[in-house]
């Protein structure tokens, strides 16, 4: 093994990012960029947990999405339940468990109950996680856990001389190691309300290239680019 196969992140998160450029810029409405997203992102995404990635997280939709027209967040839930239930075979196939980060309030019924089912489904699958954030926001997440710590306080169940790092990571909507690297595309340099616990000290990539336009080359960019950075986490 050489070492830039050694060298793989165990956690990395994408921020996938210009779908709606994509379609605008071919003539399409916003809805089909968001739908060549989806195909790409089950592309890419067996390409980089084969690579030996252990989790990759995906912003599928934040929980400021919901200020977009009703047409849109209708067409991309109608689209979450049609990926759920029909394309993610491909990561079923390929062995890969399916968890979820986000607020299920306002979500649809029917929404919940695709993801609750693909999570349901893919449960034992031991080759990977794909953490779908979706109705996600970093603030919301901070917020959630500190309102469970609370409650945990007051219930008498949490000394809080134990709070750590660790410990804290368990109230989150689920317990990750920290992101490695990031890949926002579409060449906005933001994060968004994107992961922010488990970011702290993450590499950042920010390649140009509209979601819909990612390949497994392209994060093969990504991930050489992650391999020459020297993280210091603080250190000399
Ligand atoms: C990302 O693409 C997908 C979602 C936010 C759901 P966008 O829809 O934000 O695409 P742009 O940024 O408008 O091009
Ligand atoms: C972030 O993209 C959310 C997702 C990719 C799901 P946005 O397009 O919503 O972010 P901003 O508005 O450009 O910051
Ligand atoms: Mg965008």
């Amino acid at each position: 093994m050489n070492k830039e196969s050694k060298n793989i992140p165990d956690h990395v998160g994408i921020i996938m990012d210009g779908n709606g450029r994509w379609a605008t810029k071919r003539g399409l409405s916003r809805s089909l960029g968001h739908l060549e997203g989806s195909k790409t992102l089950e592309k890419t995404g067996i390409h980089i947990l084969k690579k030996g990635v252990k989790i990759l997280s995906v912003f599928a939709f934040s929980t400021e999405n919901f200020k977009r027209s009703e047409e849109e967040v209708t067409y991309l839930m109608n689209l979450f339940i049609d990926m759920f239930t029909k394309k993610c075979k491909e990561f079923k196939k390929n062995n890969v468990k399916v968890i979820f980060s986000g607020r299920k309030s306002p979500l649809r019924s029917d929404v919940l109950d695709a993801m609750d089912k693909l999570v349901e489904d893919t449960k034992n699958n031991t080759k990977g996680i794909l953490n779908i954030c979706l109705n996600y926001g970093g603030q919301e997440e901070l917020i959630d856990a500190s309102k469970k710590i609370a409650i945990d306080y007051q219930n008498g169940k949490l000394d809080l001389d134990t709070l750590n790092k660790e410990s804290f990571a368990k109230y989150l909507y689920n317990d990750l190691p920290p992101i490695d690297l990031l890949i926002r595309t579409s060449g906005e340099y933001r994060i968004s309300n994107f992961m922010l616990y488990q970011m702290a000290y993450s590499e950042m990539t920010f390649p140009d290239t509209l979601f819909p336009d990612f390949t497994p080359k392209e994060f093969d960019i990504a991930l050489e680019e992650y391999q020459k950075r020297n993280r210091r986490f603080g250190g000399v």
